[in-house]
């Protein structure tokens, strides 16, 4: 062979050896991202591919969630757990408080980069807002669900698992508190909430609004979260074995102060109100707070409209009742705050300060 050639053919070696090496590098590359698996509709079947109601949650492992998206591997290193498995109406404190610390465990490892949670549609705003008050980590956390069961026609899951799955292993959700992301949107965990009972739009921000999109397999943001969370909030949940009992009560035209009484005498340690309008209280019902909180139980008005601050010392004098005002929080959420915030003070003055921090 003449020099020439060998030159030429070296040259062609060490281009290959130089491409083999870029794609190893970045095949290494691709995040490490752990998929917990908690049950709901995404892990659902139904008796038919028609079947979008009335199907069963929670009946598909994590292994077989993965494998029906083999296009995950193409934006992870992906390794799944099955946590729990269940419909998300039956989550508990203590579920909770075991993914918290699970997630916490798996975020200080070198090994992990992001996170995503499956789970059921029906109180994922509710994790995902327990976790962004109890999540120690920049990672990325991630939350996702379906509304539609695997077996359906046009199924949303593997689409919302691999959106989710990306934003988790992208370094644009790194710092950005716990996050949600359902129908190619990107939600902050503290004000999303479920609309709709069925329809694969459910999950929204209205007015606060969504922080952004996922389209063409890159996230894209557009706001920030507003509030502490993850890293800078003063909740430590490692060492608790249980929660404070937080109840909430709705409000409605003719209420019946019973419930209140009732779970007051259960020995609920926080009330959350889901008031009518701003938070009002009905007479009948504003009795029964009041003896309360002279019990000890801290009070927190909230509001079942849904959207805008519940104004403190609006339609109640919170000062004279040494009552909490909710801000914007629903009461479903309201009631994650004071559960965690009853774990560091029952100063109703510290408790409100927490309310318009997070
Ligand atoms: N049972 C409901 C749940 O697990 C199903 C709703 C869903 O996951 O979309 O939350």
């Amino acid at each position: 062979m003449s020099y020439n050639n060998s030159a030429r053919w070296c040259k062609a070696l060490l281009a290959c050896a130089m491409l083999l090496s870029t794609y190893a590098g970045a095949a290494e590359k691709l995040a490490r991202v752990t998929i917990l698996a908690t049950g709901g509709t995404i892990a659902g079947s139904g008796a038919t591919s028609t079947t979008t109601v009335g199907y069963t949650a929670a009946t598909v492992g994590v292994e077989r969630l993965i494998a029906a998206v083999p296009e995950l591997a193409k934006v992870a290193d992906v390794k799944g757990e099955q946590v729990f498995q269940i419909a998300s109406e039956n989550m508990s404190n203590d579920h909770w408080l075991k993914l918290a610390k699970r997630v916490n465990t798996l975020l200080a490892q070198q090994d992990v980069d992001g996170i995503v949670i499956t789970h059921g549609t029906d109180t994922l705003e509710e994790t995902a807002y327990f976790l962004d008050l109890t999540v120690k980590s920049k990672k990325p956390v991630v939350l996702v669900g379906a509304m539609r069961p695997g077996t359906a026609l046009s199924a949303d899951g593997p689409i919302n698992l691999y959106n989710a799955v990306l934003l988790a292993a992208s370094q644009e959700a790194v710092g950005k508190g716990v996050l949600v992301a359902m129908n190619d949107q990107i939600h902050a965990a503290r004000d999303v909430t479920k609309t709709n009972t069925s329809t694969p739009d459910s999950f929204k921000t209205p007015e606060l609004g969504m922080l952004g999109y996922i389209q063409g397999n890159k996230p894209y943001f557009y706001h920030l979260p507003a509030r502490k969370n993850t890293v800078d909030t003063e909740f430590d949940i490692s060492k608790l074995e249980a929660l404070p009992q937080v109840d909430i009560v709705y409000g409605y035209a003719n209420v019946n102060p019973v419930a209140l009484n009732a779970l007051v005498g259960a020995g609920a340690k926080g009330i959350i109100h889901a008031g009518v309008g701003d938070g009002s209280l009905a007479s009948s019902v504003k009795t029964g707070l009041v003896a309360a909180r002279k019990q000890g139980v801290l009070i927190v008005r909230s509001s079942r409209v849904g959207q805008g601050i519940v104004a403190r010392n609006g339609e109640a004098n919170d000062d004279e009742l040494d009552f909490v005002a909710s801000d914007t929080l629903n009461p479903q959420k309201a009631r994650i705050l004071l559960m965690l915030a009853l774990t560091k003070t029952s100063d109703t003055k510290q408790i409100q300060r927490m309310f318009y921090t997070y």
